[in-house]
């Protein structure tokens, strides 16, 4: 088989990224500029800061992924981008960049769903991962447990009924006064409590076992913490994080670990920006053991957004013949 090199591109968020990759599973590059310091003062990402940042830094990216692999746009098979789901105006700088590269060198472009490639994440680090497996993907924006049945082929068997796991972590952290972004302030506070303080609940959904809901556990501690103000006592951030954090690791991992015994897969992994969280990763780890599952999961820095994971998803999806028009477009609700 000839050697397929992909030059990919990700933008759906607050990081501009650009990465090459070869035969899905191969970085040659993974460049990515992180806006995070920019809308912290904001307590949150804003849109239009995003797109206008991407427009800035999205070409000096590409230079840079591209020289790192000691390749230019002539060695390249593909150029592959995150068309959504995402912010809608940031999504659109990778895609109209994707398809000017596309236009000037003649060569193919590839639209990449992001979650899928959060997903493909675990095929960087892991040559012998093969479908079908199960995969807990938990990001700011998604909360999905995934069945996946072959490249490029998902079945969605559970999802959160209201907030994503990340903003979960993000709201909980900005009450307790940890500021943005929330998941890796808390993972690091959580590190320093006692997980034990407090007994937050753990939503079950009655008739779908596998779905999600964070907001009640958000509720329940924001609950605590206005409680605690009016009566005067001190808040203890870090044993508010480690309680917190324990409850939605334990129902992560726990529909997890149910979801393969019942389907019957002995593989599962993790995905997504809270996938780096260290807590969720130890947890599944051990129970994943003891349940003789194997477990995957990317290194923290494949978890949060990157532009590797779209060349590996992309690859995959080369391999079948997937070809996108000039005419692609970003789809801000793009369903997996
Ligand atoms: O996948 P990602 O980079 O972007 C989306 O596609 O949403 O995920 C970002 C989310 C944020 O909510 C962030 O707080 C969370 O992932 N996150 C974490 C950790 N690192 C990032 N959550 C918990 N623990 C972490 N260490
Ligand atoms: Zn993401």
């Amino acid at each position: 088989d000839e050697d397929v090199t992909i030059l990919a591109i990700e933008s759906s968020c607050d990081e501009t990224a650009a990465a090459v990759v070869r035969n899905g599973r191969e970085v040659l590059s993974n460049i990515i500029s992180s806006q995070i310091a920019l809308h912290t003062i904001y307590g949150g990402v804003v849109p239009e800061i995003a797109s206008r940042k991407h427009v800035e830094k999205m070409n000096g990216c590409i230079r840079a992924a591209l020289s790192e692999a000691g390749k230019t746009l002539d060695d390249i098979d593909a150029v592959a981008v995150t068309y959504g789901p995402g912010l809608v105006g940031a999504l659109l700088v990778g895609v109209s960049e994707a398809k000017a590269i596309s236009f000037a060198t003649g060569k193919p472009l590839i639209g990449v769903h992001h979650i899928e490639g959060h997903i493909s994440a675990n095929f960087i680090e892991n040559k012998d991962l093969e479908p079908p497996f199960v995969c807990l993907v938990v990001s700011g924006g998604h909360s999905h447990l995934v069945v996946v049945k072959d490249y490029g082929e998902y079945e969605i068997i559970g999802q959160t009924r209201d907030d994503a796991a990340g903003e979960a972590f993000d709201k909980v952290a900005r009450a307790i006064g940890l500021g943005y972004p929330g998941g890796p302030k808390i993972d690091k506070a959580a590190k320093e409590g006692n997980p034990d303080a407090f007994t937050f609940p753990q939503a079950q959904i009655p008739d779908a076992e596998y779905d999600f809901s964070f907001s009640g556990l958000k509720s329940s501690v924001l609950n605590y913490i206005n409680q605690a103000k009016m009566q005067g006592q001190e808040l203890d951030q870090n044993d508010v994080a480690a309680s917190f954090q324990k409850a939605v690791v334990e129902v992560l991992v726990g529909h997890a670990i149910k979801a393969c015994k019942e389907y019957g897969y002995d593989k599962l992994a993790i995905a997504g920006g809270v996938a780096s969280n260290s807590g969720l990763r130890e947890l599944m780890e051990k129970e994943c053991a003891a349940n003789k599952i194997k477990f995957y999961r990317p290194s923290p820095v494949l978890c949060t957004d990157n532009a590797a994971m779209i060349g590996a998803a992309a690859y995959y999806e080369y391999k079948k013949g997937v070809r996108f028009g000039l005419d692609m477009n970003a789809v801000p609700n793009l369903p997996l």
